[in-house]
């Protein structure tokens, strides 16, 4: 059975990857998920904040500080990146890449641009095989639009392409006004993959403090439908590969990612409740499944049910389907 694939240019034993998360923080735990088929892991990420920098001054600069929002928006402070959080972050993988042969994407998370391009160069020079940008701005001023928030991931997602030679990807937020729209713009800027999508953490109300939460969530394989509706739409429209995230919990939704037209799945949850080993276990459960229905390898598969192949396209072109809706009953 053939379970390659090939993703941002990285030929991959099997389409698992293990996203940015505790459970690829530290050498003995990424060795662990490599010993049970993980196929590449992305790193726990390094964030801006730790790099000597606020997010809340990001958001006074990029669009308080100045009246003319594209003035503004070229506009980085300098970034002082010799702090110890960084620098250890680089030792780590240098001992990383001595201890496991699968390839290492470290995952850069934060909002501007100030600072990422030495320190990307840095994270090329200790050997990652990639970088994913993981870009999550929230627009909180009503005066600022669509147009300038878009802006904003480009620039940095081109400052950060234009300064290394590895692969870079972004972790996508399905929330933009025209996601199809701004995943061809992201790989026309250099973007070799886009990962579908990035919302671990939920916002919740506690009642009895009376004061806002956030905490961590831990998704099922409900939280899969936006991720497969994208890929399923994005499938062949750019150059990007496409890695589907959040939902993926066993076998099954690995091959319906595949068949939306996914190239790779990032699996958290799943293993963080389940162990290492859920790796393995899916692994040999995906193969049965191929075997029993006579498929002969993931390619096959990738895109046989992307909105370009299905019978049924309304899927995912219609939020409110008319039939779904109208048909059921209590
Ligand atoms: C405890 C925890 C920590 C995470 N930390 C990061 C992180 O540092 N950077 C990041 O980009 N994503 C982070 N994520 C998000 C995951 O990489 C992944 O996108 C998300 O959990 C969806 O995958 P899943 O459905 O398999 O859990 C974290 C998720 C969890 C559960």
């Amino acid at each position: 059975m053939d379970l390659t694939t090939t993703y941002m240019g990285l030929e991959l034993k099997n389409p698992i990857i293990v996203g940015a998360s505790p459970l690829t923080a530290t050498i003995e735990s990424i060795k662990e998920l490599e010993e049970n088929g993980a196929a590449a892991v992305v790193l726990h990420s390094i964030f801006e904040e730790q790099l000597n920098h606020e997010m809340h001054e990001m958001d006074h600069f990029l669009f308080k500080g100045s009246e003319d929002y594209a003035e503004s928006l070229g506009y980085f402070p300098e970034v002082t990146l010799s702090n110890l959080e960084s620098e250890h972050y680089l030792d780590e993988i240098v001992k990383l890449k001595e201890s496991v042969s699968i390839p290492i994407i470290a995952s850069l998370n934060g909002v501007s641009k100030g600072g990422w391009i030495e320190y990307a160069k840095k994270l090329e020079s200790v050997g990652v095989d990639a970088l994913e940008l993981n870009i999550t701005y929230i627009p909180t001023d009503v005066e600022v639009d669509a147009q300038a928030v878009e802006q904003l991931y480009l620039d940095v997602l081109e400052a950060v392409v234009q300064s290394v030679t590895i692969p870079v990807s972004v972790k996508m937020s399905s929330v933009f006004s025209a996601p199809a729209n701004m995943a061809k713009k992201m790989s026309d800027a250099g973007a070799k993959a886009l990962v579908l999508f990035d919302k671990p953490v939920h916002v919740d109300i506690d009642l009895e403090e009376l004061n806002a939460l956030q905490s961590i969530h831990m998704s099922s394989s409900q939280d899969l439908s936006e991720t497969l509706r994208w890929s399923a739409i994005l499938y062949k429209k750019t150059e990007a590969s496409l890695c589907a995230s959040t939902g993926i919990k066993n076998h099954e939704d690995i091959l319906k990612a595949m068949m939306s037209g996914a190239d790779s799945v990032a699996m958290v949850s799943a293993i963080m409740e389940n162990g290492a080993g859920h790796i393995k276990t899916t692994l040999e459960a995906l193969e049965a499944w191929m075997e029993e229905k006579e498929y002969i390898s993931i390619e096959q598969m990738k895109g046989s049910i992307s909105l370009a192949h299905t019978r049924n396209p309304a899927a995912y072109e219609r939020a409110s389907y008319m039939r779904v809706l109208t048909d059921y009953r209590y």
